[in-house]
């Protein structure tokens, strides 16, 4: 809070610093969105009515590193900035900067020179502290009315960076973080407990919420990423979506604020293009959503496994047949109503949970596990296995996700991913093993998963149609290859990370797997190469973009790889223009 404080402060000295450099004139081209520096930049008069028209929450972008760069550098707060550069906490708490250390592109950074420039770079110029829907109208219109872009800060968690953008003004949704339980939600689409969350809601409060009214939602699986900004909006999974599917085909209703400034409430019955768009393929797309109402399942028992082995004193070939076997288990699991959610790396094999929803006996656990334990002890691996009962899905969540509340998940990597259907994965889980065993043997990048089944059947039903990307439903799992991004490498170095995944990480993920059984799309490849429309929306394409045509034909809301985004390129100078 004090760090916020003085961030703050610094802001009114950072926009006076740059006038002179803003006073420079330049045309816009009319397809274009203006920048900072152009004549058509709104002047001073005109962010200050839209400060006053949102009770002076307008916040002008300060990027966390500036304490690390003259002229405002402080050691003190610089080095507390550094020991927290990989948490999310700093992150979830700035209006602007996101997690991705790509998207960053270290023009602010706490590790380079101090008297190198801290400039903002993709960061946002301004952004508002919404506290209701009011505050996002405002801001919709001016960013419209003035050729502004626009983007939607909730944590910053989003691996391609879609929250953040050069030049925008961006609706910082943290603090819309009110809770509604409604224990008797009634109407056509469903009736039962349904839980409403505002937009700022975070992954941990809403399955405590959940857990404080015995009940569960399916919250992801790290804590500090959004509820209902880009996780349910994206499809969303969760470690109890094999019992009850996806978090998007919990969606009951959306409050949305759309491009032309209108507040609605979409529902399978009204509004319900919509409503079919935000759950699935909905991020920074269609509108800003100001809270989504889901329905919620009755809490008890959760069972847990978790089991690592450790590749110390082990051959390769015995590791691998030991990774092997567990490829021939997760169907099993996945059956069980169960998500595994796992890596694989140099050094270790790690299933961080089996999650089984329904499960409430430990004996119960090693039986559905004992196929694949006696498989090891069969080829001599030993492994670190422990299973539990927890009383909640809460308490569950806090033994293998915690520690509490900002999880163990480092932030800043660069990501790739892809669905490995079932019918690969069961037919062939060796050819499986074997790309697997390329990519984390032949790079530093860290391979990971989750498996699930969440194909539709009368646990897993929709609320409605959805968005979620068909590829889902036929998924045994979706794996995801984050490959370490930090500031500190070189520029050839980044080159070199991002060339591992591309060119070769993903090469060898096609050999297994049609690029077109898609991925998740935001766990998925920051690549340009990636033809983003058949992998993260599948056959839903030409429907959502004629969603997106009929709400927002200006493209005011405009993302990286969000439906309909190749109307518009980003140029040279990172300004958004017409394609
Ligand atoms: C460490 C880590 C663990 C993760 N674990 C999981 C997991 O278990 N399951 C899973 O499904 N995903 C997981 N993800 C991916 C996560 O779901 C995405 O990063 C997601 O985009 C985060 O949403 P956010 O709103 O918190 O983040 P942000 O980066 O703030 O926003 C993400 C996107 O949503 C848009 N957006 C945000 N709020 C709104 C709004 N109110 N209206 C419209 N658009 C909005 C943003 O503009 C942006 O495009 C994980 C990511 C990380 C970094
Ligand atoms: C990072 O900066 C470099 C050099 O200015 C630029 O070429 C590159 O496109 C930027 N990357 C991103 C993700 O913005
Ligand atoms: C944003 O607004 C909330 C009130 O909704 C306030 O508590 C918080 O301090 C504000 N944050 C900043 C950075 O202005
Ligand atoms: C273990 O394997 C046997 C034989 O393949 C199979 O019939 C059984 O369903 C498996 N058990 C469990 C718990 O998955």
């Amino acid at each position: 809070m004090v760090q916020l404080l003085v961030l703050a402060l610094l802001c009114t000295v950072v926009v006076a610093s740059s006038i002179p450099t803003r006073l420079k004139t330049r045309d816009t081209q009319s397809k274009c969105r203006v920048l900072a520096g152009d004549s058509a930049w709104p002047s001073k008069a005109k962010w200050d009515q839209l400060n006053s028209a949102v009770g002076g929450r307008l916040i002008a972008s300060v990027p966390l590193a500036a304490v690390c760069h003259d002229p405002h550098y402080d050691e003190k707060q610089c080095n507390h900035l550094r020991d927290r550069w990989t948490s999310p906490e700093i992150y979830v708490e700035s209006p602007v900067t996101p997690m991705s250390y790509w998207v960053q592109n270290a023009t602010c950074d706490p590790w380079t020179d101090r008297k190198l420039p801290c400039q903002l770079g993709n960061l946002a110029e301004y952004a508002i502290n919404v506290t209701g829907s009011a505050d996002v109208i405002a801001g919709v219109k001016f960013a419209h009315e003035n050729k502004i872009r626009l983007t939607i800060k909730n944590t910053g968690h989003d691996y391609l960076g879609k929250s953040v953008g050069k030049g925008s003004l961006a609706i910082w949704t943290h603090h819309l973080k009110s809770i509604v339980v409604k224990k008797d939600y009634s109407q056509p689409w469903y009736k039962g407990p349904a839980i409403k969350f505002g937009s700022g809601v975070s992954g941990i409060n809403a399955i405590v919420a959940a857990r404080d009214a015995g009940l569960r939602v399916p919250g992801g699986a790290c804590p500090s990423a959004g509820f209902s900004g880009g996780f349910i909006q994206g499809g969303g999974h969760s470690p109890l979506s094999g019992a009850y599917g996806m978090a998007a085909d919990t969606a009951l209703e959306w409050e949305v604020v759309l491009a032309d400034g209108t507040l609605i409430t979409a529902t399978p019955q009204q509004h319900e293009d919509i409503y079919f768009a935000l759950a699935g393929a909905g991020p920074s797309t269609f509108g800003v959503v100001i809270s989504v109402t889901v329905r919620a399942f009755a809490d008890g028992p959760t069972g847990g496994a978790s089991l690592s082995i450790d590749r110390k004193g082990v051959s390769n070939d015995t590791f691998w047949k030991g990774v092997t076997h567990f490829q021939q288990a997760l169907p099993d699991f996945n059956k069980a109503g169960g998500q595994s959610a796992f890596m694989v790396t140099g050094t270790k094999f790690d299933l961080i949970a089996l999650t089984l929803p329904t499960y409430n006996n430990e004996n119960q656990i090693r039986q559905l596990m004992s196929n694949f334990t006696k498989n090891l002890d069969k080829i001599g691996l030993k492994y670190d296995l422990s299973v539990s009962v927890n009383p909640t899905y809460v308490d569950h969540f806090k033994k293998y996700f915690g520690p509490l509340p900002w999880g163990a998940f480092a932030v800043g990597g660069l990501m790739s991913g892809r669905f490995i259907p079932s019918s690969i994965s069961e037919a062939s889980p060796e050819k499986v093993v074997s790309v697997y065993r390329d990519i984390v043997d032949k790079t530093q990048i860290i391979l990971g998963s989750t498996a699930q089944d969440v194909s539709i059947n009368s646990n897993r039903k929709p609320v409605a149609s959805n968005s979620v990307m068909p590829g889902w439903r036929s998924a045994l799992q979706t794996i995801f290859m984050e490959a370490e991004y930090s500031s500190t490498i070189s520029w050839a170095d980044k080159k070199a990370v991002e060339s591992q995944l591309v060119d070769f990480a993903e090469r060898r993920i096609d050999s297994l797997v049609s690029a077109d059984v898609g991925a998740y799309l935001n766990e998925a490849s920051f690549s340009p190469e990636v033809d983003w429309k058949t992998q993260f929306y599948g056959s839903n394409y030409q429907k959502l973009v004629d969603i997106k045509h009929k709400y927002d034909p200006n493209n005011v809301f405009w993302a990286m790889t969000a439906v309909g985004s190749d109307a518009l390129t980003v140029a040279a100078d990172g300004r958004l223009c017409g394609a």
